[in-house]
């Protein structure tokens, strides 16, 4: 690690297949984050018992998580990449950190709100305190940026108040993180239904892109992608919230602009703009999907990985910790 360099901690759930929304809205910025910061990328495995899991398949997804994170090209050796089960200062730090966040804090989360009408039957405390844990993630490792889509930015505007708060009381140990969140991917929308999220947990699958679709299905979910009433491919999220999802996408996937998206596509029918918004998909994808595979076929390198790096952040996890047992009064050797 250069000392010079500024930190990131992202994570990621293993709840499901990734989507085009995790990878545009974070995954892909974390490989461009990569040359210029420290980056700890997690498996962030706790947070999904918020939600039944099955175990084997849980399991399964954790290690598909590590090989996407690699196949995206975030390279082993330069970045941290492990899982939060494995460093058992996440759960302690969440503990303390809860002691310092308001009920009235937690209520007012949407994802809580979201979630528990959800899953109505299941409203357990792991949903409610999940945003302490997310904080102890990113307030462990003393972290400077966080890369995120924008349904996430509510969670780490309640990670800054807990660090001010602590910071306030003991004196500065926490730095207060920053967000990253893409201009123009920091919500992708479902396909049919663009007034809503691109979600992996979303019932109808016709909703998402996974990144592991193969290039048919791929092209088939573009192709009936709901666009809007006209003809024009312009952007307006309220009036034309189809048209502006794939404008979105395409702009992100190609690194540039809504305009020049439009220009591009001037008099163009809708029909043609999904086909090649489909095909940029495919194109972007496809050597992901590849090297995916192969990574996910070799368990025994994927458990090397989260061993060595789970020691790498536990040592930097273990100081701030002992710090923070520190200053609130506990018997630290
Ligand atoms: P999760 O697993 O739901 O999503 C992972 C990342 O993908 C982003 N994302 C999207 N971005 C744009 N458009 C979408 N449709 C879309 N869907 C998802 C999310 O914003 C997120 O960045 N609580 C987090 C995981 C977490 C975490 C952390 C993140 C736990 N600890 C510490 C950052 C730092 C979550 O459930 O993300």
């Amino acid at each position: 690690m250069d000392e010079n360099k500024k930190i990131i901690f992202s994570g990621i759930q293993p709840s499901g297949s990734l989507t085009l929304g995790n990878y545009l809205g974070a995954l892909r910025n974390f490989g461009k984050l990569q040359d210029s910061y420290n980056c700890y990328y997690c498996v962030v495995d706790m947070h999904t018992l918020t939600v039944r899991q099955n175990p084997e398949e849980l399991r399964e997804r954790s290690y598909a998580l590590l090989a996407l994170y690699l196949a995206c090209g975030l390279d082993p050796d330069r970045n941290v990449l492990f899982m939060q089960s494995h460093v058992p200062c996440h759960a302690e730090l969440s503990w303390v950190l809860g002691c310092y966040t308001y009920i009235g804090e937690l209520s007012r989360m949407t994802q809580f709100k979201d979630k528990s009408q959800r899953h109505a039957d299941n409203i357990n405390g792991g949903l409610f305190t999940y945003p302490v844990l997310m904080a102890a993630d990113i307030l462990l490792y003393k972290t400077d940026l966080v890369p995120i889509g924008v349904d996430q930015k509510q969670h780490l505007e309640l990670a800054r108040n807990i660090a001010e708060r602590f910071n306030n009381i003991y004196g500065d140990t926490f730095v207060v993180p920053e967000p990253f969140i893409p201009k123009h991917s920091a919500k992708i929308m479902s396909l049919q239904e663009p007034e809503k999220k691109m979600s992996k947990s979303d019932s109808n699958a016709n909703n998402f892109i996974l990144l592991t679709d193969p290039k048919d299905v791929i092209m088939k979910k573009f192709k009936r992608a709901v666009t809007d009433s006209g003809c024009e491919i312009v952007y307006n999220e309220e009036e034309k919230p189809g048209i502006s999802n794939l404008i979105n996408i395409y702009a992100s996937i190609n690194d540039t602009s809504r305009e020049a998206v439009m220009a591009e596509f001037e008099g163009k029918r809708y029909g043609d703009f999904k086909m090649v918004v489909g095909e940029a998909v495919c194109e972007t994808l496809a050597p992901i999907q590849e090297k995916y595979y192969q990574y996910i076929a070799d368990k025994s390198y994927l458990d090397s990985i989260f061993k060595k790096n789970a020691e790498i952040a536990d040592e930097h996890a273990r100081r701030t910790l002992k710090e923070v047992y520190e200053k609130v009064g506990f018997i630290v050797y």
